[in-house]
């Protein structure tokens, strides 16, 4: 592992499986000065994943896995991250739950971030929920994960403020510019405080 100022770099890969906006931002993040991470390894689930362009244009390995086969997919999760010798990865907008295996495995260094105020709005259609329930405020947290859903301990979150004119679409469009600044902000306070 490279050494940072005496820190330890992180080898990282990013789990994605659509338009890959927070695993830009992460990528952008890596690249400042001081950074303490290395994006390695991309793996999707998805063969269309948008995402993927941002590894190639950053010279980034990526992996695309069948996952119609579960196990098998996950067996070469876990040969990959071996192979690249990660240490923590982030999942952004990866829309498969990780099994024990892999999460046991990489205990305390998987991060996740979903678009909710958790541990309110678990799991999918968090926007169309929370205006359903005409909630004031939404957000979004970037979390440790565990081996139960959007469960695990929060590392930061953000609030926004929900319109009246808003919709589900006008609402996951500011969040999610939102989003992007927070995960980097997150992956530097879990590397400050925990590793
Ligand atoms: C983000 O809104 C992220 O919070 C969400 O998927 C989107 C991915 O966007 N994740 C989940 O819903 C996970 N349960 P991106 O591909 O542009 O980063």
């Amino acid at each position: 592992m490279e050494k940072l100022n005496g820190k330890k770099k992180l080898n990282v890969s990013v789990l994605i499986s659509g338009r890959g906006t927070n695993l830009k931002s992460l990528i952008n993040f890596s690249k400042k000065k001081n950074s303490r991470i290395n994006i390695c390894l991309v793996i999707t689930n998805n063969k269309n994943a948008k995402g993927l362009n941002f590894a190639i244009k950053n010279n980034i390995k990526y992996l695309i896995l069948n996952y119609k086969n579960k196990k098998k997919a996950e067996s070469k999760i876990l040969f990959n991250l071996k192979r690249k010798k990660i240490n923590l990865i982030c999942l952004a907008g990866f829309m498969k739950i990780l099994s024990k295996r892999i999460i046991n495995k990489y205990k305390g260094r998987i991060l996740n971030i979903h678009p909710s105020l958790l541990p309110k709005y678990k799991g999918l259609n968090t926007h169309e929920r929370v205006i359903k329930n005409k909630e004031k405020y939404t957000g979004c947290t970037v979390h440790i994960v565990n081996s139960k859903l959007d469960d695990g301990k929060k590392i930061l979150q953000s609030k926004i403020r929900i319109y009246k004119k808003d919709n589900e679409k006008s609402l996951a469009k500011r969040l999610l510019k939102v989003e992007n600044k927070l995960y980097p902000k997150a992956v530097k306070k879990f590397l400050d405080t925990s590793l």
